[in-house]
């Protein structure tokens, strides 16, 4: 791993990865029009602190950064597929690994939403897993943490679905339309 903190992702070929309905895919630009109209969906903005795209561009805009993020070791977002229709996505964010003083962070943030039509059939749960299991075996994490708001019950059972341990509660950890929400924190480590 380089020594500034970057984390040496595998190719994109390497990070296609596949589950019994689905395939989870590192997102490029050209995705941008098949994550419409679910990325403009308030109601899949509801428990997330990113706002509905405005507009195509909006998403493209999002889509090239993710890009870059990639690239720099950063990030890995995943848009996932059923038979080839789109589904949702999944994301490590925050990848942060070894600091110029030696200290180590090989840690990342896992998080993931689905268009509204396909919520309730576990399918978050099956590319989450996947992605968790890439981020331990092959970009050899050693921790994964999510951050969820209290009133969002489904999203903490399917952590706790995909081995997450609840760490913690943190109290008014964010401000989120209009009102002050507790977070559910939870981790999952490599297994040894
Ligand atoms: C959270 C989200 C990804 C879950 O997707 P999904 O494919 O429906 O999830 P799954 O079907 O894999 O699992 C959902 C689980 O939550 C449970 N659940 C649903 N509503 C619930 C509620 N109100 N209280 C408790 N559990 C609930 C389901 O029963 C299921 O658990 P089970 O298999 O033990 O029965 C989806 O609701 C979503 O995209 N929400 C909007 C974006 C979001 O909030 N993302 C997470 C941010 S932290």
């Amino acid at each position: 791993m380089p020594a500034d903190g970057r984390i040496a992702l595998p190719d994109d070929a390497a990070l296609v990865l596949r589950t019994d309905r689905l395939e989870l895919r590192p997102t490029t630009v050209e995705d941008a029009p098949r994550f419409w109209p679910h990325v403009a969906d308030p109601r899949v903005t509801r428990f997330v602190t990113w706002v509905p795209h405005p507009d195509l561009d909006h998403t493209r805009a999002w889509l090239r950064q993710e890009t870059d993020l990639r690239r720099a070791g950063r990030n890995v977002v995943w848009v996932v597929s059923e038979d080839g229709a789109f589904r949702g996505v999944v994301g490590l964010t925050g990848l942060a690994g070894e600091f110029a003083t030696g200290a180590a962070f090989q840690s990342g943030e896992i998080g993931y939403w689905l268009g509204m039509p396909f919520h309730g059939r576990g399918l978050a749960t099956e590319a989450v897993r996947a992605a968790a299991a890439c981020a331990f075996r092959q970009i050899r994490l050693e921790r994964l943490w999510a951050r969820v708001m209290s009133r969002n019950p489904e999203s903490a059972r399917v952590l706790e679905k995909c081995g997450f341990r609840e760490v913690g509660l943190e109290r008014r950890k964010v401000r989120w339309r209009g009102r002050w929400h507790d977070c559910r924190l939870f981790d999952r480590v490599r297994a040894r």
